[in-house]
């Protein structure tokens, strides 16, 4: 059995052509939407990642507005750049990209940006309506990987998901999200007596993680499908946290990486800017 290989990279060019379109409609209204990007410090993953997000923002014809601060920026420096972009009205995104610097307290930051521009989904006010089942920014990774199971008509309803990992970032909106979509979530951590077991339940199995290649043949049912969300830097490159080319023969679908849940992500930072600036259009 050959399962589906979700092309991610395929999947984020849609997504940003729907974006741009949208785009268009707001610009002819005249909004331009915009999107400002924190960046505090020199950490090269994240430089690298505010960079495509600068290109992605060109590529779809929305505004950024960049601000890169040195690592001995103070709390109240951070917070007042942030308050400037929530009182800018050609801003409606802001993106604090994470993690910050030793010392800089990321909780307050987050709370910090108004939740009209929240973007990223992280802010407390995103969650608590997301818990709630109410219309909310979603995170970017989580939401992204609800957007491949829709292009390749996966319907969680019913089906049993098991989200290895709990971050908030991810493992956390990513189980609330497929509760939305009528799954049967387990949530699954290291902690987590014969996770082996409990993995092979899943019809819908999300790995993150963050442990190379640790999910296995052994960890998935015939015919499951297996997303990655695992980005682990190794001697031989990038690799997930699912071991490829051991689960691909069983699995019913699976995304690669690079090119699976990655590409996604960003793809939703777009979206979720748009979405921002059409809420503030109607305001
Ligand atoms: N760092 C790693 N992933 C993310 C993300 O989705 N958003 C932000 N703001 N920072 C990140």
């Amino acid at each position: 059995m050959a399962g589906v290989i979700i092309d991610g990279k395929k999947v984020a060019s849609q997504v940003r052509a729907r974006v741009a379109e949208q785009v268009r409609e707001l610009v002819a209204l005249g909004v331009t939407p915009g999107l400002a990007v924190v960046l505090v410090g020199d950490d090269p993953a994240s430089q690298s990642y505010v960079n495509m997000k600068e290109r992605d923002c060109r590529e779809v014809g929305i505004r950024s507005f960049d601000t890169r601060l040195t690592a001995r920026t103070s709390q109240s420096e951070l917070e007042e750049v942030i308050d400037r972009f929530n009182a800018d009205p050609d801003v409606h995104g802001i993106l604090l990209q994470l993690p910050l610097p030793a010392g800089l307290d990321a909780e307050s930051a987050i709370a910090r940006i108004s939740a009209d521009k929240d973007v990223d989904g992280f802010h407390p006010m995103s969650i608590g309506r997301l818990v709630r089942g109410l219309p909310a920014p979603h995170a970017c990774t989580p939401e992204g990987v609800m957007e491949l199971l829709r292009a390749y008509d996966i319907d969680p309803a019913g089906k049993r998901a098991v989200v290895v990992g709990r971050s908030v970032l991810v493992g956390k909106p990513m189980a609330l999200l497929l509760i939305e979509a009528n799954a049967t979530v387990t949530v699954c951590h290291s902690r987590t007596r014969d996770l082996t077991a409990v993995c092979r339940e899943a019809d819908i199995l999300v790995a993150a993680i963050g442990r190379p290649e640790m999910i296995d043949e052994r960890y998935v049912k015939p015919g499951a499908v297996v997303i990655d969300v695992g980005i682990n830097r190794v001697e031989r490159g990038m690799v997930g946290d699912v071991a490829f080319d051991r689960v691909a023969p069983i699995a019913s679908a699976i995304t690669p990486v690079p090119g699976g849940v990655g590409p996604m992500t960003r793809a939703i930072l777009m979206v979720n800017t748009v979405d921002a600036a059409q809420a503030a259009a109607r305001r």
